[in-house]
């Protein structure tokens, strides 16, 4: 397994180009399945999960061409509607077939994902969107099969605000038999931009960017020609790195009204920014000043942000907390970064940060995709060299970060392993 090797205590400096959003386009690909023909996506991001994404949908019967950063799914000839076990295990944006698998064709067998290293995971609310939307669901051997002569539109309240269950229902709802009404729903920009692409193929949506959202059936979609928004997440990594190094970096191609809470955040933590339309520059504090986070849905301060903060906060001049109210246990990076001489102790879903004044490196091991993120970012600040092993979680969402952080002037390099 391939690992990182990084010289801290180094300043950045430069431009980093962001990257199309994982979470965006995890969603906008099986949308493709809702309409026969061609969909175009441009500003794809390399990606294992992506790479998982499109295997899925060739399982299902797409043929997919990605050249660049543009990728190509034909839905002409789809024909087995299943998303089995050792993808889905592997990747649990795979139900996102759900809903489209539904409403085209009528049925779906979706392997149950299984937790992870962040928190159980449940899919009840897409279920129970599912079946209010008249799909008929059983649990067979570890998987999820639905079918459906006709979904039929229905209103749905969300008991709480799921991204996943969002998607999953606006899908299957675009092409049901009348109106639906979507209560409670997530209104993170990957879901917006999901739903201008649906508005895009002929869907009819209102409410787009609100909780609320109200879609009329209609009977087919055309596939459309689409471009993925930026990446919050991996934009927010980025200003905590030039944070964490105390550095002065551009980083283009953003959108910074996506990045509202982190922005006020940084700010507060003593950080000053420069925005342009599409690019934001971040110039250094002169202390870490702790800071209290609390992750909530958008447009609150995001969860998946959280290890990347908690890594610059072990550096703050004093206490800060952190709790995640959507995945309580998201934590496992505490331990990692108490390795490298942090001094974090979690009590439930918080996690009491007491500033030191360094951190040392040390052989660390990645556990999920942001705690990894995490464990660079504290590697680039820390005194020495940290060794990261199972990178292979860093590589499902973040596009060839060591290349753009050597062009940032960091020490780190892939070893093959
Ligand atoms: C999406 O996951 C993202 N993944 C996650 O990013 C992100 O952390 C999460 O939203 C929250 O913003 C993708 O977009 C592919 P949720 P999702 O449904 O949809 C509970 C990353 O690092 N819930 O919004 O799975 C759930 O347990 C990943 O890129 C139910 O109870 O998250 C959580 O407490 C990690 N029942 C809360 O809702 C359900 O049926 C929010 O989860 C579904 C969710």
């Amino acid at each position: 397994m391939d690992k990182f090797i990084i010289n801290g205590n180094r300043k950045l400096s430069g431009e980093v180009r962001i990257s199309g959003a994982k979470n965006a386009a995890l969603p906008i690909m099986t949308a493709s399945l809702l309409a026969r023909g061609k969909t175009v996506l441009h500003n794809v991001p390399h990606l294992n999960d992506i790479k998982m994404m499109a295997h899925l949908l060739r399982v299902i019967g797409a043929r997919i061409d990605f050249d660049g950063s543009t990728m190509t799914i034909d839905t002409t000839h789809c024909s087995y509607f299943e998303a089995p076990y050792e993808l889905v295990s592997k990747m649990r944006a795979s139900i996102y077939v759900l809903g489209p698998l539904l409403a085209r064709f009528g049925q779906a067998r979706v392997s149950f994902p299984g937790g992870c290293a962040i928190g159980t995971r449940p899919v009840d609310l897409h279920l129970k969107a599912m079946e209010q939307l008249g799909a008929k669901i059983n649990l067979s051997h570890g998987y999820i099969i639905a079918q459906t002569d006709r979904l039929t539109g229905n209103r749905i309240n969300f008991a709480k605000s799921s991204v996943g269950a969002t998607a999953n229902a606006l899908m299957a709802a675009v092409l049901a038999e009348g109106d639906t009404l979507l209560e409670n729903c997530a209104r993170e920009p990957e879901i917006s931009s999901l739903a201008v692409l649906l508005q895009q193929m002929g869907a009819q949506i209102k409410g787009i960017g609100t909780r609320i959202l109200n879609i009329r059936g209609v009977k087919e979609l055309h596939p459309v020609e689409a471009t993925i928004i930026p990446d919050r997440i991996e934009a927010g990594t980025f200003l905590v790195a030039a944070a964490i190094t105390n550095s002065t970096i551009k980083i283009t191609n953003c959108c910074s009204e996506h990045l509202e809470s982190p922005l006020e955040k940084l700010r507060n933590i003593g950080f000053n920014f420069i925005l342009d339309n599409d690019a934001i520059t971040i110039n250094p504090g002169n202390i870490i000043l702790p800071q209290n986070l609390q992750t909530t849905p958008y447009p609150g301060f995001p969860t998946d942000l959280q290890a990347q903060f908690m890594s610059l906060l072990t550096l703050a001049g004093g206490e800060s907390r952190i709790e995640d109210t959507i995945f309580p246990d998201r934590f496992m990076h505490v331990a990692e970064l108490n390795r490298l001489d942090a001094d974090i102790t979690v009590q439930g879903n918080t996690a009491l940060i007491r500033g030191v004044k360094f951190l040392s490196g040390a052989p660390v091991m990645a556990t999920d995709l942001r705690a990894s993120a995490a464990l660079v970012l504290a590697g680039l600040a820390a005194q020495g060299t940290t060794e990261i092993s199972r990178i292979y979680h860093i590589d499902r969402g973040y596009e060839r970060i060591e290349e753009k952080l050597v062009n940032l002037g960091a020490e780190i390099k892939r070893i093959q392993g």
